[in-house]
């Protein structure tokens, strides 16, 4: 099983940016939390970050066929990007929508997602957890048998 881990603007910043908020856990460190607990899951990782909106609708799009998962981290593009939304759409992979922080305890701009009726599921408020607690969630959910009927 491979899980795509897709993060988007400013979070290659984590562990230096807005501590009190985000945490003082550095992106490479959430990646190899995350790698451990894929391995000990048995699940293969794609980790991928960028700070361009053309570049993540791209590396979207290309999971469609090659990724069984995804979990999604927008950042701020969550709230404003009609654009991967259309490429989460056209990927048609089962996905989480992950926040590090809750965004619907915050600021009216974020209280909104664009993204978040197309998930599987939404993990946020958890820190770097959210990342593993998605993980775990999208794992369960593809390993569990499909019903007929369902
Ligand atoms: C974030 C929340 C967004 O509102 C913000 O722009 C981020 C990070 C989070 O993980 O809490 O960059 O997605």
């Amino acid at each position: 099983m491979r899980i795509s881990v897709v993060n988007g603007p400013n979070l290659n910043l984590l562990g230096v940016r807005e501590p009190g908020r985000y945490g003082t856990a550095t992106l490479p460190e959430i990646e190899a939390a995350v790698r451990a607990r894929a391995a000990a899951l048995g699940v293969e990782i794609a980790w991928s970050q960028s700070n361009h909106e053309g570049e993540l609708v791209e590396t979207i799009q290309a999971l469609r066929g090659r990724a069984d998962g995804a979990l999604v981290n927008a950042a701020a593009f969550t709230h404003t990007s009609l654009a991967i939304r259309d490429a989460v759409l056209a990927a048609a992979v089962p996905f989480v929508e992950v926040h590090l922080t809750n965004i619907w305890g915050r600021e009216e701009e974020r209280r909104k997602s664009l993204l978040a009726d197309l998930a599987v599921g939404i993990v946020a408020g958890f820190g770097a957890q959210s990342y593993l607690l998605g993980l775990e969630g999208v794992v369960a959910l593809l390993k569990t048998p499909k019903r007929a009927g369902d």
